[in-house]
């Protein structure tokens, strides 16, 4: 069986891309899943004068192995201030410094939502340029706006988007 890891781009303890992530890996069939939280992966803030002294610590070896021997990712990105929240950009950077090809080809299927009616667009284009460039293999990118309104009892409540929910996970599937 195919094994995935699920995560989300955030340390929030009640994450929305989570919660989002986590039904996504749900609606899969015949995937062994595991899902992962960055709380349990604490590490340094990143620096270069930090790596000199200290090396890279254990966290960004583990968390990179984790995705080196899966099948294939699902990541839903937390938005901050129009980018990638400070805890997974930390462990970005930790994993960089370690391998370039951070993302191994492996399948991702990209998401993000935010109580907004934006949906995490804005990080989601900045991880659409630059993950390719770390060997990311996005094989379909959904948002989902207006968390508060859409997602209720741990799944999408509004049909059309549940619906496009569903035809992306089939693809991101089929790619495994
Ligand atoms: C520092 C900070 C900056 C934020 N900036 C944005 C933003 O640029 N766009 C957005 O849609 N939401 C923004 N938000 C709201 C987040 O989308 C919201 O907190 C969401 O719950 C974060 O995802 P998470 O719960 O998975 O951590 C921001 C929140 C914080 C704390």
């Amino acid at each position: 069986m195919k094994k995935i890891i699920a995560f989300a781009g955030t340390n929030s303890k009640t994450s929305i891309n989570k919660q989002l992530v986590t039904y996504s890996a749900s609606l899969l069939n015949e995937v062994d899943v595991t899902i992962l939280d960055l709380n349990d992966f604490e590490l340094p803030l990143y620096g270069v004068d930090f790596e000199k002294e200290h090396g890279i610590p254990q966290n960004a070896h583990i968390f990179l192995d984790l995705i080196k021997s899966s099948d294939g990712l699902m990541l839903s990105l937390a938005e901050h201030n129009g980018a990638y929240s400070t805890a997974f950009k930390n462990l970005f950077d930790w994993m960089s410094r370690i391998e370039g090809k951070t993302f191994f080809d492996k399948p991702m299927l990209l998401l993000a939502t935010s109580p907004g009616g934006r949906g995490g667009e804005s990080v989601l284009n900045i991880a659409k340029d630059r993950f390719p460039r770390h060997n990311a293999n996005i094989v379909e990118i959904y948002s989902l706006p207006f968390f508060g309104n859409n997602f209720s009892n741990g799944k999408i409540v509004d049909d059309e988007l549940n619906l496009q929910l569903k035809n992306a996970v089939k693809q991101f599937e089929l790619s495994l």
